[in-house]
């Protein structure tokens, strides 16, 4: 039994945000005159000591005591007797929980602010550097049309500003406060929960005791948010692999971010990219584990919520620490211009400028221009050469329209240049992105 129902062996972690709940809810018992002052301020004293000898690594855990909760109770009964009894007065350690929970969440709801932020600060240095380096831009991975460099790092910036504002969300929804709903009707002692409330800095007291305790969304939110931002992640890592291969040559990893072959000499592996394109494995399973758990459940507490934490400790951890790698991949790596320009022009990348150009110069339907550019691009593959190697003579013989004006078009830094439809790749475009980027990050 002690087995499959302790705790503490994981909920230790939340040992901080205890101590911070239970300092709160004694400070509030002695305010509505549950407890006295001398008692509250003996509680004070007796639970920094237990903070300290935990920070310190003296506290003996014990999982007889079950979890983090019963732990701290019992050592400061050891510290300071009788009045660590009334501690527990007004409360369970089901509103004990949630709360400690919360708290730990919203911390990590922090932390992923900030590696977000770092990121993404990461990403507009490479988009500034290189607004205007062209590159290919590819769908189903084939060569599809030029775009810049600039603007390839900006998408990310926009992926990972979603993930920024998810987070912010999530945030401002879970910060009521499940303490004082006790174990699940609320209590008859006279406390003020809006106290506890904001000595804990949450906005206000949960309105529903039901809910309070029964509650897990924050935790649902959190990992549903960490999924969808690993999910870009690893998208992102997986072009950092493939570009950084000896066929591509799009950009070079630095080597505090990459490890050597243990047997090859000749390699350089891109192992921190390829363990962030991993690491959705386990936030993605950690969000489906705590799914499963809480359908189902009857309001309110049941036992199972206590598999609640290490799927979110889990995937904290595994989050902060892929933000963390990405950001100094991408602050170490250097784009080759030189591969990203050379890529560019190859693929016939070009063909929908030269299609377009028919139909703005001589007003051909577009479905004619494409069936005409479908042969040049069939004469160029035969030839065994890319689309401005051909001759307006070869051109002339498929639409006779066609003028020496035609090539202006077909350099991939003009087809870049005249895309500058808003969020278009031009690096006007995406300069103004980045301005807009810049100025938000401000805010
Ligand atoms: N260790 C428990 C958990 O993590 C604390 C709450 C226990 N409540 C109870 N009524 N047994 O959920």
């Amino acid at each position: 039994m002690e087995a499959i129902n302790a705790s503490i062996g994981y909920d230790q972690r939340m040992a901080a945000q205890d101590i911070a709940g239970s300092r709160a809810h004694a400070a509030m018992l002695a305010a509505t005159g549950v407890i006295t002052d001398n008692d509250a301020e003996a509680i004070r004293e007796g639970l920094l000591t237990v903070l300290s000898e935990i920070d310190n690594g003296t506290f003996q855990f014990s999982t007889a005591l079950e979890d983090i909760h019963m732990n701290v109770e019992a050592r400061l009964k050891d510290i300071i007797g009788e009045p660590a009894g009334r501690l527990h007065t007004g409360r369970s350690r089901n509103d004990q929980v949630a709360t400690d929970f919360k708290l730990w969440v919203r911390d990590q709801l922090d932390a992923a602010e900030a590696g977000l932020l770092a990121l993404i600060k990461a990403l507009l240095a490479q988009a500034e550097a290189g607004a205007d380096w062209v590159m290919p831009g590819f769908t189903h991975l084939q060569v599809a049309q030029p775009v810049t460099w600039g603007h390839h790092m900006m998408a990310y910036v926009e992926m990972f500003g979603r993930d920024l504002s998810r987070v912010r969300d999530a945030r401002a929804r879970m910060n009521e406060s499940p303490l004082g709903a006790a174990a699940l009707a609320g209590t008859s002692f006279p406390i003020d929960r809006d106290m506890t409330a904001s000595a804990l800095g949450f906005d206000r007291p949960a309105a529903n005791s039901l809910d309070a305790v029964s509650d897990r969304d924050f935790a649902l939110e959190f990992l549903s948010a960490a999924s969808i931002c690993a999910v870009h992640l690893s998208r992102f890592a997986e072009e950092l692999v493939i570009w950084s291969t000896a066929q591509f040559r799009f950009v070079t990893l630095s080597d505090r971010f990459s490890t050597g072959s243990s047997i090859m000499p000749q390699k350089k592996n891109p192992d921190a990219a390829e363990l962030i394109r991993a690491k959705v494995g386990r936030i993605f399973g950690a969000n489906t584990a705590l799914m499963m758990v809480m359908k189902g459940l009857p309001l309110a507490y049941s036992k199972d919520m206590q598999e609640d934490k290490e799927q979110v400790f889990d995937a904290a951890d595994n989050w902060m620490l892929a933000l963390a790698a990405m950001e100094g991949m991408v602050k170490d790596m250097t784009a080759n211009r030189d591969s990203l320009a050379a890529a560019a022009g190859s693929g016939f990348s070009t063909a929908t400028d030269l299609a377009d150009w028919m139909v703005r110069v001589l007003k051909v339907p577009f479905r004619d221009a494409h069936h005409v550019t479908g042969t040049l691009v069939a004469m160029a593959e035969d030839r065994s050469c890319d689309l401005p190697d051909l001759s307006l003579e070869d051109m002339q013989g498929v639409h006779a329209g066609i003028t020496d004006d035609i090539f202006s078009v077909l350099g991939v830094e003009n087809s870049v240049n005249s895309r500058m439809s808003y969020g278009g790749t031009a690096p006007a475009q995406v300069r103004q992105q980045i301005a807009r980027w810049t100025e938000i990050l401000k805010a």
